[in-house]
């Protein structure tokens, strides 16, 4: 890793939860954060946070926004038409594109792998709507980048987790659940742990790239869950099945494949290391009180 880390000027095209951790970031790094959401109330909390925010529907301040930045950042997911970002921002860029792009992108992308391992090489077999409309943006991107010379890199994530989104929360408002589906293994993620991922690669872009961001150690969904429940001297949650209406569509997706999905290219290429490997490390540090949050 450079000894002076990135401080960039970072556009986010998506300030949610992943694009307001990353933009907060770029802000503790003594740079530049934009972010746009087409909802005022978090356009509002952005800005309380020193996060330029922005509605992308206005064409001006997103084209003002991107000839500023030095990195772009996309979090939107892609729909029906593709990614929204890229129908945002393509027809504004002109020659205007920052030295790095970044497309988060999900593990969907490469199907069900019945619990073997996946590296970025392999193919791409999305086993639902979502992970295929995924392919699709990479592609789109990936083409649009070629076509203009851009460094754009990918990003490719599990289920990521972090505070007030997480196995510890749900256990906490008593909405966890066990889905028992036997045999399966999937990857998380800890969000710092993405965001760090991407500003290691701001260091060191590669045109083209795709990247795992997952943890070191894929795991049963009801491993995790009756560890944390154990943590907190919570009982067991209940038990339900995959097709019980309790269970969100997004959560029935992570359950659709089961595969261990390797970081072994962006250790080796981005010198990234996650500060949470698994997530024990990652829901401990959330049980375990810090100072600052002990006082709040
Ligand atoms: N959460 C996970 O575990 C997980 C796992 C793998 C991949 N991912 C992907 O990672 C990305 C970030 O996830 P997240 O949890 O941070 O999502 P999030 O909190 O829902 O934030 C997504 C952001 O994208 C914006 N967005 C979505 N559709 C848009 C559209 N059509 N036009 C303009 N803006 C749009 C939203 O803007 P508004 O504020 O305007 O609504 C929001 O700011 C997503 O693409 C997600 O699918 C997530």
């Amino acid at each position: 890793m450079p000894d002076v880390p990135s401080a960039p000027s970072l556009l986010v095209f998506g300030g949610g939860y992943l694009g307001r951790a990353a933009a907060r970031e770029a802000l503790r790094r003594g740079g530049r954060a934009t972010a746009t959401s087409r909802d005022p109330e978090r356009r509002r909390a952005l800005e309380a946070e020193g996060v330029a925010a922005l509605d992308p529907a206005d064409a001006g301040a997103l084209k003002t926004a991107l000839e500023a930045a030095t990195a772009v950042l996309v979090t939107a997911a892609p729909d029906a038409q593709g990614c929204p970002a890229l129908r945002a921002l393509g027809p504004l860029a002109g020659d205007a594109w920052p030295d790095w792009i970044g497309y988060v992108s999900s593990t969907s992308v490469y199907g069900d792998r019945a619990g073997g391992w996946v590296f970025e090489g392999g193919p791409l077999n999305a086993a639902s709507l979502e992970g295929a409309r995924r392919v699709r943006a990479e592609r789109d991107w990936l083409d649009g980048a070629r076509g203009m010379g851009l460094t754009l890199q990918i990003f490719r994530l599990p289920g990521f987790y972090g505070p007030g989104r997480s196995v510890v929360d749900r256990l906490r408002d008593g909405s966890a659940r066990i889905v028992r589906k036997p045999g399966q293994v999937f990857n998380r993620i800890h969000v710092d742990d993405v965001v760090s991922g991407l500003f290691a690669s701001m260091d060191r872009p590669r045109p083209g790239a795709a990247y795992n961001l997952t943890d070191d150690a894929p795991a049963p969904a009801d491993v995790v869950m009756e560890w944390a429940a154990a943590r907190m001297g919570l009982p067991r949650p209940p038990e339900i099945d995959l097709d019980d209406p309790a269970v969100s569509d997004a959560m029935r997706r992570f359950y659709l494949d089961s595969k261990r999905v390797s970081n072994a290219l962006a250790k080796a290429e981005l010198g990234w290391r996650p500060a949470y490997p698994t997530w024990r490390e990652g829901l401990g540090a959330m049980l375990t009180p810090t100072p600052e949050r002990s006082a709040a």
